[in-house]
């Protein structure tokens, strides 16, 4: 049986492919716009939405890019390709506007929009497809969806990361508690006094933000963040460093109990909250104290380790751990909102693969050098995986920074030669040890 797709690409799917991905994010979008310049790899696209939507839960008002737009789909690899934010912008004839506009960071909801344009325009994309199982027999790939089945020599999973649930939250999910990821759906209805948000990321920020702008009969609310406060991004010159290729590169000498070190000292580069987003919350805090008048008992409490939750006649009882001094707290609310993070794992549709891939001893995937799984299949039948290096390559590999960059890496991994030259540059900072040479070479693994 064979895939009959209606979607905004009516190429073949009845051949076997090349290259099969799951997921139409925008790393596999990336991936499909530097193949659509390469032309020799017969590749295609599956994605469970109906149409390209980055984050839907998280458009909320006024939400920015936190990288540059530049570190586009392209640009930083092929900056002639078409499908390059600036292409977008002069498509839509609004270069010269948006230059005018002089942001500082570019509003989330123009990058999506120039994502969603790149998605509704490149061949060999399907939509309304969710891949529900993939096998492995003999030399192909199987992927089946509700509505048929595709073949293909190699897989790229490009599926994301998932939200993550602390496991005391699993019993309350629903309106009054929730994931960060559902807030645009759930906030406008969310009718509580007293909100509790769980998490001291960027996502915490943005719902914290939301929160006290659009919330007008809120009376409390308690902002915990497991972090020693609520640390800003270090977005400076040389901590962005960890964003290049260069670095990359050179963490992939590395063993991995120095990786675990490198990750935990970069995170912040990363995860931490936006300097807009801290100055907006402390500004409207200072608003509505001093200058309206109006009091809303807000309790900014970092490290605090949420332990525990349940319900009393007082609503939801929330347990704390207080890092700092070692006490134990006792908050209530009316609603919770977990802004507690995301978390990489396989889609489902891959579990009767999974006894086949390799895990290290935390659980996590073994991905070699190139972004390939390690598999106990046909070396020449590949599976990579995007956004899923975080542990192996780095804290970048979780961004949009270097996605272009990684996308480029198995564009020259499916040719077998190194059609993009992602040669180093010179890099500003000396990360390894001198006379150390760094391993570009690991990168290109012999199939
Ligand atoms: C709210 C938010 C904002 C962010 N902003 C930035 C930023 O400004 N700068 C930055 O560098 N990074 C940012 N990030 C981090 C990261 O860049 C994004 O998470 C980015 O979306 C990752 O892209 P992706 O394609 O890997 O995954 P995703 O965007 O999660 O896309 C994965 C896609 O796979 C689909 N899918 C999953 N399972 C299946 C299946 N079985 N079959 C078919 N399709 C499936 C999903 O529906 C989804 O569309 C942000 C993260 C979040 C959560
Ligand atoms: N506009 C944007 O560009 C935008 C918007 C949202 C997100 N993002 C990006 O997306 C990524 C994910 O961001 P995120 O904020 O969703 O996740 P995150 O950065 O991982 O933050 C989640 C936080 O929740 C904390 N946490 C987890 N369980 C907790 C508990 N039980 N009690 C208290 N705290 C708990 C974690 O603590 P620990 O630190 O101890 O693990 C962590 O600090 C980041 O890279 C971020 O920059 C970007």
């Amino acid at each position: 049986m064979t895939a009959m797709f209606a979607n905004n690409d009516r190429s073949q799917t009845s051949e076997t492919l090349d290259l099969a991905g799951i997921g139409i994010g925008p790393s596999n979008l990336s991936l499909a716009s530097l193949l659509d310049s390469v032309g020799t790899i017969h590749a295609h696209f599956f994605e469970r939405r109906s149409k390209f939507d980055w984050h839907p839960g998280m458009m909320l008002p006024d939400v920015e890019l936190q990288s540059s737009y530049l570190k586009d789909l392209v640009t930083p690899v092929l900056p002639t390709s078409p499908w390059s934010f600036i292409s977008y912008l002069v498509a839509h004839k609004r270069l010269y506007a948006f230059l005018n506009a002089q942001y500082d960071a570019v509003p989330r909801r123009e990058f999506a929009a120039y994502l969603a344009w790149v998605a509704s325009r490149l061949n060999g994309l399907t939509f309304d497809a969710a891949v529900r199982d993939v096998s492995f027999d003999k030399d192909r790939f199987r992927l089946r969806f509700d509505n048929g089945s595709v073949v293909a020599k190699n897989l790229v999973v490009g599926t994301g990361t998932t939200p993550f649930t602390p496991s005391w939250a699993a019993p309350f999910l629903g309106e009054r508690c929730f994931h960060n990821s559902e807030a645009f759906f759930r906030l406008p209805s969310l009718n509580a006094a007293r909100i509790a948000v769980i998490g001291g990321g960027q996502s915490g920020g943005e719902v914290v933000e939301a929160l006290l702008n659009s919330k007008p009969a809120l009376k409390e609310l308690n902002w915990f963040s497991r972090r020693h406060n609520f640390e800003p991004i270090n977005d400076t010159a040389f901590s962005n460093q960890v964003f290049s290729p260069e670095y990359v590169y050179a963490y992939l000498n590395l063993n991995n109990d120095q990786k675990q070190e490198a990750l935990k000292a970069s995170v912040l580069t990363s995860d931490g909250l936006s300097i807009s987003t801290i100055n907006a919350i402390y500004r409207r805090l200072y608003t509505l104290r001093y200058l309206e008048n109006r009091h809303i008992d807000a309790k900014l409490s970092p490290n605090r380790d949420v332990i525990q939750v349940g319900v009393d006649k007082d609503g939801y009882r929330l347990v704390v751990r207080n890092r700092f001094d070692g006490g134990v707290e006792v908050a209530h609310a009316d609603a919770i909102v977990l802004a507690t993070g995301y978390q990489f794992r396989l889609p489902d549709a891959m579990a009767g693969l999974e006894d086949r891939i390799q895990f290290d001893r935390n659980s996590r995937l073994m991905l070699n050098d190139d972004y390939c799984l390690n598999w106990n299949g046909p070396k020449q039948n590949r599976i990579f995986a995007q956004n899923a290096g975080r542990y192996s390559h780095g804290i970048a590999d979780s961004q949009l920074s270097l996605m272009a960059w990684r996308s480029a890496h198995i564009v020259n991994s499916l040719l077998g030669h190194d059609h993009f030259d992602l040669e180093p540059h010179d890099s500003q900072v000396n990360w390894l040890s001198s006379g150390h040479d760094i391993m570009v070479q690991s990168m290109a693994v012999d199939y």
